[in-house]
């Protein structure tokens, strides 16, 4: 099958910086959709229309044209954070040719000097800044995509907020344009609260010495979340994630979530993780809140309610974490029959009522019952002693 839409992908040096192919598929089009900003670089001897994006944002004048000839503009690489991307969701790939230039990425790359493979590229483009929270980490090189002209200054705050005050800023305005310009600054010292709004950050993060450190497997320590006591502790919550197993991609019910740990954890284990977390409590639905922004997956879905009626409508897990709730009425029943073929539901009981539940559940289901036990050593007199944590029963079940 000939692809009937075709993405070209330029840059700032504009249509002298294409490829042949790329002229070719432009000069052969009967119409070319794109950014009023990317129409503007096409020389005027081109015979085919010109057609803006819709605003809001749409795909939609594109995808109705289904099967007939259609050029689409993006910006540098269209397959990198770009409508290559997104066509690419709805349009089968035979159906569409993609002709890249260099990103973004690449360009700064270059400019900085840092191999690509080094480094971690973000992007805040229509996402929440605090997205940034889980790249940080001491001698971490970020390529972070703006979404604006603002964006350098909130980042530089969000940096002195999170203890990366003296993290270096290199801001690159238009990149591979004659109007190409580079801004270096300290985030702690960042005063320029605007620049141009094709601009992207190159930051080389360094901590102060209080700053969190904030590894990415499971078990942060118990002090990054904010809590009222209901928080599934580190040890427990690191056993819990290593059963709960999460796969990039793969979607998480973390239900009655408390402050969100589990299900916080879960995405940070990839940046394709997804979690829900159900939560009745208002005061307790705010700490979610809290800390997902705080550790870097704002994109956590919160479901304000109580099991099992605020299950009801939500996407199919690929993984159960019930925290607590495994005696009330109808939650295991209705996880367990909303749980995909294949997935995992991991179960933690404190009390013999709960733990009653499991073992009932195990005889019923099968799975794998596990006793954790744990104790601390704590001064006792001028002495230490074990001071043991109430122990908790984990049932690990697999849905055939
Ligand atoms: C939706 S993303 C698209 C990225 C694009 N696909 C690429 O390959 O670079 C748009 C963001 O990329 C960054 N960007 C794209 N082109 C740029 C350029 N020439 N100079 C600086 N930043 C650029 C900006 O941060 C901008 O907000």
């Amino acid at each position: 099958m000939t692809p009937w839409l075709t993405v070209v992908g330029i840059g700032e040096d504009g249509y002298a910086g294409l490829g042949k192919a790329a002229r070719r598929a432009l000069l052969d089009a009967e119409l070319i959709v794109g950014a009023p900003r990317q129409l503007a670089l096409l020389p005027p001897c081109l015979r085919a229309a010109r057609q803006p994006w819709p605003s809001p944002f749409s795909l939609v004048p594109v995808l109705e044209r289904q099967g007939r000839p259609l050029c689409v503009l993006a910006s540098g690489d269209p397959m990198l954070f770009g409508v290559g991307a997104s066509l690419a969701r709805a349009v089968a790939p035979e159906q569409m040719q993609v002709f890249p230039a260099p990103s973004s990425a690449s360009l700064a790359a270059a400019r900085m000097g840092w191999p690509l493979q080094h480094v971690e590229l973000v992007s805040l483009v229509a996402r929440p800044l605090a997205a940034l929270n889980r790249h940080l980490y001491p001698d971490a090189r970020l390529l972070v995509l703006s979404n604006d002209g603002g964006s350098p200054a909130a980042v530089a705050e969000l940096l002195r907020q999170r203890g990366f005050g003296p993290s270096r800023i290199t801001v690159l305005e238009h990149l591979g344009g004659e109007r190409e310009r580079r801004i270096d600054g300290l985030a702690d010292d960042w005063a320029l609260m605007q620049v141009e709004a094709l601009n992207l950050l190159a930051i080389e993060c360094m901590a102060d010495n209080d700053a969190p450190r904030l590894p990415l497997t499971a078990g942060l320590p118990d002090s990054v979340f904010s809590h009222d006591g209901q928080l599934t502790k580190r040890d427990v919550r690191a056993i819990t994630l290593a059963r709960l197993a999460p796969l990039p991609g793969e979607l998480v019910w973390d239900v009655g979530a408390g402050c969100g740990s589990i299900g916080i954890e879960w995405m940070r284990a990839h940046p394709r993780c997804r979690a829900i977390a159900v939560e009745a409590d208002e005061s307790r639905q705010r700490l979610i809140a809290r800390n997902r922004d705080a550790l870097g997956v704002p994109g956590l879905q919160l479901v304000a309610g109580a099991a099992p009626a605020a299950l009801e409508g939500l996407e199919r897990p690929d993984a159960i974490f019930i925290g607590g709730g495994v005696t009330v009425q109808g939650v295991l029943e209705r996880c367990w029959q909303a749980l995909k073929p294949g997935g995992r539901l991991v179960a933690n009981a404190v009390t013999l009522q709960g733990e009653a539940v499991l073992v009932d559940w195990r005889a019923r289901h099968g799975g794998e019952l596990t006793r954790i036990g744990l104790a601390q050593a704590q001064p006792l007199g001028g002495f230490d002693t074990w001071r043991s944590a109430l122990p908790i029963t984990l049932l690990d079940v697999r849905k055939g």
